[in-house]
């Protein structure tokens, strides 16, 4: 058992407490906290790790929405238009996908940690980033996914993502949790859509899948029309769409830890259908800025525990939930800055374990995992706008630990 002491604690816990000059007692798990002199009254004799003065402890940073395996994207990708973008993607993704390997993405990784961020939802398209997430001591939510809407390519798919599914599987452990991901509607056939949601359902696994990310695939979804039609016609010789938004939500029903990312084009009945499924959106506004020059009215996000993801290097430039924070105060330019900071921090650790299904984590709180980092601002900062200055200063963690083991 020890004792971590800091200027400050951000408990991100229901109520958003914020503790001045506080202590947070654990082992593996959390076991108390609250003020310096109450704790060391209630825990003599317990070594004490301090801290440089202005830090504050906070719960490990949860990123629920990455892809590893295009880590090796800087400026390959074309940014600007989505169907420009998706071309890009097929046109250079064997290339992309050779140039990730096991020592790319383990540097990935480890700067991830550097930021503090101490569990990860990734969506794994082939399985080469697996190994990496198996000896990462990150906690790693690792989604097979599944892509295809080519009727003639069904079985061959089906088998391959359930070999990858089950190599994922025969490696599950405490930190690396195996969990399913449908590419999005517009890419996945029905039928793929209902064997692999029967497997998540039969083997208790969390979901997750792009959902009306863009205009173009809203308008193909409606009525087969639009940029996507185009793409479709030349890339798969389809001209129809084979499934609508609600009907594909509907699918999703009786499954537990559900989470759908983007959603910007999803209208009131969308939404609701995700609500009623008790499924969380991921909130990637830069990926969205990159791409589609859109996304998620923040009206739709305020009222609703919602998640923050960086989305992969295919679409952003940083995998840190704290330069992802930076960008949505830019983004949401009409929200008052603080109370969107303390959203944004929300969406960073309590709602990024709600979208992964991880009820013991993102919170300072007793009986969590005691997931938890330092950062140091470098001066003196009013309670008022502490977690703004936070999220502006922070390039990097001071201290992280996970299940009470010091990593950094
Ligand atoms: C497909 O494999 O069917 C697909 C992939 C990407 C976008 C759309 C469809
Ligand atoms: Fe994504």
């Amino acid at each position: 058992m020890k004792i971590l002491r800091a200027s400050w604690i951000v408990t991100c816990d229901e109520y958003f407490s914020i503790i001045e000059d506080g202590c947070v007692v654990f082992d593996t798990n959390i076991i108390d906290y609250g003020e310096f002199e109450d704790i060391i009254q209630k825990y003599p004799n317990t070594p004490i790790i301090e801290t440089a003065p202005n830090s504050i402890i906070l719960p490990g940073l949860i990123n629920p929405h990455v892809h590893l395996e295009f880590s090796a994207n800087k400026t390959t990708l074309k940014y600007g238009n989505f169907m420009t973008w998706l071309g890009s993607v097929i046109e250079h993704r064997a290339d992309l996908i050779e140039k990730a390997d096991t020592a790319l993405i383990d540097t990935e990784i480890k700067n991830i940690l550097q930021t503090g961020t101490t569990t990860l939802g990734t969506v794994s398209s082939y399985g080469f980033d697996m190994q990496s997430c198996i000896d990462t001591p990150l906690n790693v939510v690792y989604f097979s996914e599944i892509i295809g809407s080519n009727s003639g390519m069904i079985d061959a798919l089906f088998a391959d993502f359930q070999a990858r599914l089950s190599n994922a599987l025969h490696h599950k452990s405490d930190n690396f949790i195996p969990a399913i991901a449908i590419h999005s509607p517009y890419s996945v056939h029905p039928f793929l859509i209902r064997e692999t949601l029967s497997l998540a359902k039969e083997k208790n696994l969390s979901v997750t899948a792009h959902f009306l990310e863009s205009t173009e695939e809203k308008e193909w979804l409606e009525s087969s029309s639009g940029g996507m039609l185009e793409f479709f016609k030349n890339f798969l010789n389809q001209t129809q769409s084979i499934t609508k938004a609600e009907e594909f939500l509907k699918q999703f029903k009786g499954l537990k830890n559900l989470s759908f990312t983007h959603c910007c084009l999803a209208n009131n009945e969308e939404l609701e259908l995700i609500d009623e499924l008790n499924g969380t959106i991921i909130h990637c506004p830069t990926s969205n800025r990159f791409l589609t020059n859109n996304t998620i009215d923040y009206d739709n996000l305020k009222f609703r525990t919602f998640a923050l993801g960086t989305d992969g290097l295919s679409s952003n430039y940083s995998l840190s939930l704290w330069e992802e924070m930076r960008n949505a105060l830019f983004i949401h330019q009409h929200q008052n800055i603080t109370e969107l900071s303390a959203k944004l921090l929300k969406a960073s650790t309590s709602g990024g374990a709600k979208a992964l299904g991880m009820d013991k984590k993102g919170k300072i709180e007793k009986g969590f995992d005691a997931d938890i980092i330092t950062v140091t601002l470098p001066d003196i900062c009013d309670k008022q706008n502490l977690i703004l200055q936070m999220i502006l200063h922070t390039k990097n963690a001071s201290q992280v630990f996970i299940k009470g083991e010091q990593i950094v």
